[in-house]
């Protein structure tokens, strides 16, 4: 287990991220660059933001240690995100962190991803008493869409996941054909709150099947058809919102539906967790929240800054990787990005 405080690094994206984490878990310090260089390109272009994460990322870190007040021998150990996510940028944030902890001669702890999501809800002050297991983790980002039995600390039960798109990039690719910005998630919840949700009847994909795959590429078809008739022609402030409010609501019910099987196919869940930038909708996580409550759980979202990507999360997974570790008395996995 880390003798000193642990500094972490997320670099899997879009987002140059470090924090400075106690052994306890507490955050120390932490910064973030949202990458900005993208949006002209309307989706992340991989090399650019490798690129970008080459050169913020030795500022970053020097300013998140000075922030903590901690000089680099206070370190005890050092992680970073190591996978799944772009190559570019995972070999940077993997091989700096690695650097880092070679010149201390601390440990480096190599962080998957997506089990740092998954435990993200177990993090100091997220749920009072911390979140026990085993609970229904839904991540939906732009990048993934899938529902986890979160079991134990290295025990992670894939439920179902989507078959075509993630439920963010559905809402990027839908408010681009509507011709709002990038990312499209945010831009299209604030239109659909002037439209009808009921407007326009989207279709479900995969409502009421058995299992909680997801597929959202047919909805996407749908949309793309009814916007054929306007062609190239700036389509009518009401009836974009509409469109968008009716995509919404589609993608509410049809997670709504694709969680409930997924509760289902757990014992004794403690809790419906959810994470992933789309955590962020309003509609979404009004549905979610009732969903929870009729099966007399309680409803954790992560705050929205520990729901999209960032470096607490990968900090916090690399500590409790640790103490099961420990725990079992077994040494570190050497590299988890693999995994699950
Ligand atoms: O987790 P995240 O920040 O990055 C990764 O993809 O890993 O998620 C970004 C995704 C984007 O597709 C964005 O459009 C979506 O989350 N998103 C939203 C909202 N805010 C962000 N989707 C729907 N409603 C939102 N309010
Ligand atoms: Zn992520």
């Amino acid at each position: 287990y880390p003798m000193g405080p642990l500094l972490a690094i997320e670099s899997s994206c879009d987002e140059t991220a470090c924090a400075i984490l106690s052994t306890q878990g507490d955050v120390l310090a932490e910064r973030l660059v949202s990458q900005s260089d993208h949006a002209a390109f309307g989706g992340v272009v991989p090399e650019i933001a490798a690129r970008a994460h080459l050169a913020l990322l030795p500022d970053l870190v020097e300013e998140t240690l000075k922030a903590s007040g901690l000089a680099r021998s206070d370190l005890g150990a050092v992680a970073a995100s190591t996978g799944p996510g772009l190559i570019g940028g995972l070999i940077v944030g993997a091989n700096f962190g690695k650097g880092l902890a070679i010149a201390l001669q601390k440990p480096f702890i190599a962080v998957n991803h997506i089990e740092a999501h998954a435990l993200s809800a177990r993090l100091p002050g997220v749920f009072a008493g911390g979140l026990p297991f085993p609970y229904l983790l839904l991540l939906v980002s732009g990048g993934h869409c899938q529902c986890l039995a979160v079991e134990g600390v290295g025990r992670y039960r894939r439920l179902g996941g989507t078959i075509d798109d993630a439920a963010g990039e559905a809402f990027d690719k839908v408010a681009k054909m509507l011709g709002l910005g990038w990312p499209g998630g945010p831009v299209l919840e604030a239109l659909a709150r002037e439209g009808n949700p009921t407007a326009f009847a989207f279709p479900r994909p995969l409502k009421g099947r058995e299992g909680c795959d997801f597929s959202f590429s047919g909805l996407k078809t749908a949309m793309a058809r009814q916007l054929e008739p306007y062609g190239m022609e700036p389509l009518p402030r009401e009836l974009a919102a509409d469109l968008a409010a009716s995509f919404q609501q589609a993608v509410a019910d049809v997670i709504g539906d694709r969680v409930t099987h997924a509760l289902g196919m757990m014992e004794r869940p403690t809790a419906l967790v959810a994470a992933g930038g789309v955590a962020a909708n309003g509609v979404l996580r009004a549905r979610l929240t009732a969903l929870a409550q009729a099966h007399d759980l309680p409803f954790v979202a992560p705050p929205l800054r520990l729901c999209t990507d960032n470096a607490v999360m990968v900090g916090w997974a690399a500590l409790e990787v640790c103490r099961e570790a420990q725990r079992l008395g077994v040494p570190l996995p050497d590299d988890r990005s693999t995994r699950p």
